[in-house]
């Protein structure tokens, strides 16, 4: 299934419009997003991470016939950046080519939750559309390590 698609148009003006490291990220995001494996849904995401020096990492949704085996981009691109080493992540960029932003699923929440508990989540469509959002907004209440004493 192809779906590369061309770079999207430029941000509306004004102060909602991301920032320079924002641009960059998104560019990034919907790059990768063009080397989703979405065999089966045919919905392409793709996320970039920024860490706490400054460093970009990618992923894309990977689907398989065994369906609940896929995983969603954010993982994807969180695990990479954490076998390689990036840590502290400042933002997460998701990128989807649907009427409006995307949040990510319940599963990534939890993740995001243990490694970018204090980014800002920046979810972004091909119109334009920006919404930054905290993780205590997308999971309150989360569920870390803190639980875990008997
Ligand atoms: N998906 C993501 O990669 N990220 C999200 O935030 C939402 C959902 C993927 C999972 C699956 O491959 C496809 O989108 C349809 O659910």
């Amino acid at each position: 299934m192809s779906h590369a698609s061309p770079p999207p148009p430029a941000p509306p003006p004004g102060e909602d419009g991301p920032d320079e490291i924002e641009a960059r990220l998104l560019e990034a995001a919907w790059a990768v997003r063009d080397a989703a494996v979405c065999t089966y849904s045919g919905f392409a995401v793709g996320a970039a991470l920024e860490d706490d020096e400054g460093r970009v990492w990618t992923g894309a949704n990977v689907e398989n016939a065994s369906y609940t085996l896929g995983l969603c981009a954010e993982r994807v691109a969180l695990f990479y950046a954490l076998v390689h080493g990036g840590r502290g992540f400042r933002r997460v960029v998701v990128v989807t080519d649907t009427p409006h932003v995307t949040s990510p699923c319940g599963a990534c929440r939890q993740i995001l939750w243990e490694f970018a508990k204090g980014a800002t989540i920046v979810l972004a469509n091909r119109q334009g559309e920006l919404l930054r959002v905290t993780m205590p907004q997308l999971l309150p209440l989360g569920f870390d390590d803190d639980a875990l004493v008997r």
